[in-house]
């Protein structure tokens, strides 16, 4: 099943799946966000709008893409702000967005999506103001290495959404190409994770 169709088929049920890895991202965005406020935010891969709402409060305008109908349609649902457009696009492609139009460009679970990061790189620097911030949290690595992959139940089976693997070094390389400049490295475990490798990666990277 290809990556969008899986998305449309599980945005059903994103919300209210029992999901460590979507909850603490939840946290860690808000953990590393919240203090901060921008002008123009845009959202990549907004989902069901789990965290567009919390982005609404911290910029003035939010710019959210996704190309699944589905997710996005919940999003709609869940957040009617004023100041958040959603639009359908797919990522692997040219955004929809004007060069240096951003301040905060997010990108969160996303990635283990998208087999070539540098077109993601290459566009998140083309979009941001010099100064701007590119946030990502990402699956770490080392869950990716044991097999872990985004995965709903659908009829009583388990469908596991196409990934692809990205090494930390990937990460950094991309950014690099791309001058955009690490700012933090963070790695987080869920409550429920003790004693097992980190679950969630997060980079913060400046334009
Ligand atoms: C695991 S969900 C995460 C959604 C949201 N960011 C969150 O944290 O809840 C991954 C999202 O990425 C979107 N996605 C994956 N590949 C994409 C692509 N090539 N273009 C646009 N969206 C994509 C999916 O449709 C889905 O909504």
């Amino acid at each position: 099943m290809n990556i969008q169709t899986a998305y449309d088929n599980w945005s059903d049920s994103y919300d209210a799946d029992i999901n460590l890895t979507r909850d603490l991202d939840s946290r860690v965005t808000r953990a590393g966000l919240g203090h901060r406020t921008f002008a123009s935010i845009l959202e990549t891969g907004c989902g069901t709008g789990k965290n567009t709402a919390f982005l609404a409060g911290i910029g003035k305008q939010v710019h959210a893409l996704d190309f699944s109908e589905g997710m996005i349609a919940k999003a709609h649902q869940k957040v009617n702000a004023a100041n958040v457009r959603f639009e359908m696009t797919d990522l692997t492609q040219h955004w929809p967005c004007n060069d240096a139009a951003y301040d905060l460009v997010v990108c969160c679970l996303v990635l283990e999506h998208i087999a070539n990061l540098s077109h993601i790189f290459a566009e998140a620097a083309r979009v941001l103001q010099s100064g701007g911030t590119f946030f990502i949290n990402e699956l770490h690595p080392f869950k990716q290495y044991r097999g872990s992959k985004a995965r709903f139940e659908q009829n009583g089976q388990t469908v596991e959404v196409d990934a692809f693997v990205h090494h930390i070094s990937d990460f950094l390389t991309a950014a690099k190409s791309n001058r955009l400049t690490l700012v933090t490295l963070n790695e987080y475990w869920h409550e429920e994770d003790a004693g097992k490798s980190p679950r969630l990666i997060s980079f913060l990277f400046e334009r």
